[in-house]
């Protein structure tokens, strides 16, 4: 790197650190920024002369936005220094043993969320503050008392600073963002970004329905005496706050190794989304004395995970019509190692996306993948555009069946019922687990019988035989017999899952057992009045359901001759209670499991539903009740803890 180069990189980082920080919104991903960051500081460390005031290097802390009002933090708010790959971890541990040679470790997961400063005195929860620049911050105390994982006030009594991360629930993250597809609203690009973008939010409710979660992972300004790191975070958990999903005291090298490995292979099945372990020297003493850098402790160390953002190109964009006939596009991209799966196609949600991110052909974004979390795109370089880029047109025919496509705005829908995508689609759906669970009829084998002329519809699946699968390629006797079990396996099944196989449209899994559980086969000649009357199924649903009866009728009964589905037991009208009839929602967790608890409502005659709305009569509540159970309160809901509940049980 020359002068010229090194201006030049110190002027990008600085562009990247302003969307990041100041719009919220990054250009580049971390790897990248991290990598040219290090290239800066090694210029400088050899070029001392050289170094530019505004280098980011030079910068201690960073910028706070406008909007709250600002508050100091009591004790500052450090960053972290990184390691990417066991070198480093190996460095930071010699450089540390140098300081001190007794020292062990405490390592915890290092949280992909925003940092959040909260201030207890006398017990209570008297400020929350943002990280900001480090000294001050913004003070959201409102926002944030509305985190149910944010005690309001702890039995210790002393003035204390409790740090900790605020993250969004990658599943939550998933709901946010398929809610505000289908607002035509713009998605949130990770669950880090929709965390802080919900803390700022100058209207609390937001911040309440986005369902945050505080986990803390130290403390600022503190009066405690414990001698190792590890016991006062002990004593902060104790004190009613979320434990982190693993946590571990180390000796050496070797026992961190282990632990981030085993944290960096378990990091999907968190419910939070991790980006390293972080590694803390475990004696306070030892800390104290090791003190700080310009921007670091010196005793702890962010152990960072492979990225799991990467930059690549866009080749194509391909159609995909489902088995409803909405048409998704999904993108083609140079193939790229993200955390050692090789990513080619990333999820482009819907047509308005595209042209709200204006994705082009040949445009160079940013991709995130991240276990559950479908790989998708959450940003387009427009500046590094060179005009080679192409827009794109959204298509009018279907690029299965061509016929011409309904465009209902944000959908594009294929209309035919016979086009060979719908119909793959159906029976793959049909086979699935929430449906008929057919072992063996996964999506290539549905494929190579439909193709083979052998199965075009899901009546066809049940007239196979052993002849007509050894017939196509790929099938051994073992196989075929195999498959013509378990479709055999799947007569006599539960009626829920019968209705839920058609794939009639806005009926899932919960409608088709509230469907069943009402009428059983006379689901076919139920009226309008009658479906709409049953809980958590509105107009547009019951329209569909009659709209399916009416165009499938032959087919359904064909199946239902075949299938043999299990009518469900119609219960006994219960006797006179204080729950007969009720609609009934449960939350939080209670002394038996929810869906005992349930059954005995159930048997009792009470409607037990999933959300809670005006028709609610009660919400019955357990420990770590959530939202449903501030809902309730806002709509005057009758609320119950369990024991109230059996109460009124025994009285009657
Ligand atoms: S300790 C003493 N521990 O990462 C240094 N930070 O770059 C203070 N973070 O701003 C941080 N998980 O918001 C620490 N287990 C963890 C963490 C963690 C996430 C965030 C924190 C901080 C940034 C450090």
């Amino acid at each position: 790197m020359n002068f010229e180069q090194y201006k030049k990189a110190v002027e990008l980082l600085n562009l990247y650190s302003y969307h990041y920080y100041l719009l919220d919104d990054a250009i580049t991903t971390d790897e990248v920024y991290d990598k040219l960051y290090h290239e800066v500081l090694e210029y400088e460390i050899n070029h001392k002369e050289d170094v530019l005031k505004n280098s980011p290097t030079q910068r201690v802390g960073d910028a706070i936005s406008e909007g709250f009002v600002k508050a100091p933090h009591l004790s500052r708010m450090w960053s972290l220094e990184d390691a990417f790959n066991s070198q480093d971890l190996e460095k930071w541990l010699t450089k540390t043993y140098k300081l001190d040679k007794n020292i062990t470790f405490y390592c915890e997961p290092k949280y992909d969320g925003a940092s959040l400063n909260l201030i207890y005195e006398n017990g209570d929860l008297i400020q929350a503050i943002t990280r900001g620049d480090g000294e001050i911050g913004e003070l959201i105390t409102q926002n944030v008392k509305t985190i149910r994982s944010v005690p309001l006030s702890i039995k210790h009594k002393d003035k204390i600073e409790i740090r900790g991360e605020v993250v969004i629930y990658k599943d939550e993250f998933e709901k946010i963002n398929q809610e505000r597809a289908k607002n035509g609203e713009a998605l949130f690009a990770n669950p880090r970004n929709a965390a802080a973008g919900s803390l700022r939010q100058l209207d609390s409710k937001i911040t309440a329905s986005r369902n945050l979660v505080f986990l803390p992972y130290g403390v600022g300004e503190n009066t405690l005496e414990h001698k190792l790191l590890s016991q006062k975070m002990e004593y902060i958990y104790s004190l009613g706050f979320k434990n982190p999903p693993l946590r571990a005291t180390c000796k050496d090298f070797d026992e961190i190794e282990t632990v981030y490995g085993e944290m960096n292979k378990n990091r999907d099945s968190y419910e939070m989304m991790l980006d390293g372990m972080v590694v803390k020297v475990d004696e306070i003493a030892a800390q104290i004395d090791m003190g700080y850098t310009v921007k670091n402790p010196r005793f702890s160390v962010a152990y960072k995970f492979p990225a799991v953002e990467k930059i690549t190109t866009i080749k194509e964009i391909v159609l995909q019509v489902g088995r409803t006939g909405a048409v998704t596009p999904v993108a083609i991209v140079e193939p790229t190692n993200i955390d050692g799966v090789i990513v080619e196609r990333a999820t482009l949600h819907n047509f308005d996306e595209i042209a709200r991110k204006d994705i082009r052909l040949h445009d160079k974004v940013i991709i995130l993948r991240s276990g559950d979390v479908i790989p998708k795109i959450i940003k387009v370089l427009t500046h590094e555009r060179d005009g080679s880029e192409v827009e794109y047109k959204r298509p009018t025919t279907c690029p299965v069946c061509q016929s011409e496509l309904l465009d209902e705005g944000v959908l594009l829908k294929c209309q035919n019922l016979t086009c060979e995508a719908r119909v793959i689609n159906s029976i793959i759906y049909f086979a699935s687990k929430p449906c008929l669970n057919i072992d063996g009829l996964g999506s290539k084998i549905v494929e190579a019988l439909f193709n083979s002329g052998v199965v075009s519809s899901v009546v066809d699946l049940f007239d196979l035989t052993l002849e007509k699968l050894l017939a196509l390629e790929g099938f051994k006797e073992k196989k075929a017999q195999n498959l013509l079990d378990a479709l055999d396996n799947a007569k006599g099944c539960e009626y829920w899952r019968f209705v839920n196989s058609l794939g009639i449209e806005h009926i899932g899994e919960v409608a088709s057992k509230t469907l069943s559980a009402k009428f059983g086969s006379g689901f076919l000649d139920a009226t309008k009045e009658q479906i709409v009357a049953l809980e958590g199924i509105g107009e547009e649903m019951a329209e569909s359901v009659l709209e399916f009866a009416r165009v499938n009728r032959e087919t359904i009964l064909k199946l239902q001759t075949i299938l043999k589905p299990l009518e469900p037991i119609k219960r006994e009208e219960a006797k006179e209670n204080p729950f007969k009839g009720r609609s009934v929602v449960l939350t939080g967790s209670m002394s038996e499991s929810r869906d005992v608890i349930k059954e005995m409502l159930e048997r009792l005659g009470a409607k037990v539903a999933s959300s809670v709305s005006k028709k609610t009569d009660f919400v019955i509540y357990g420990e770590d009740a959530g939202s449903k159970y501030d809902k309730a309160m806002d709509l005057g809901v009758a609320c119950l803890n369990e024991d109230e509940m059996r109460g009124k049980i025994e009285q009657t």
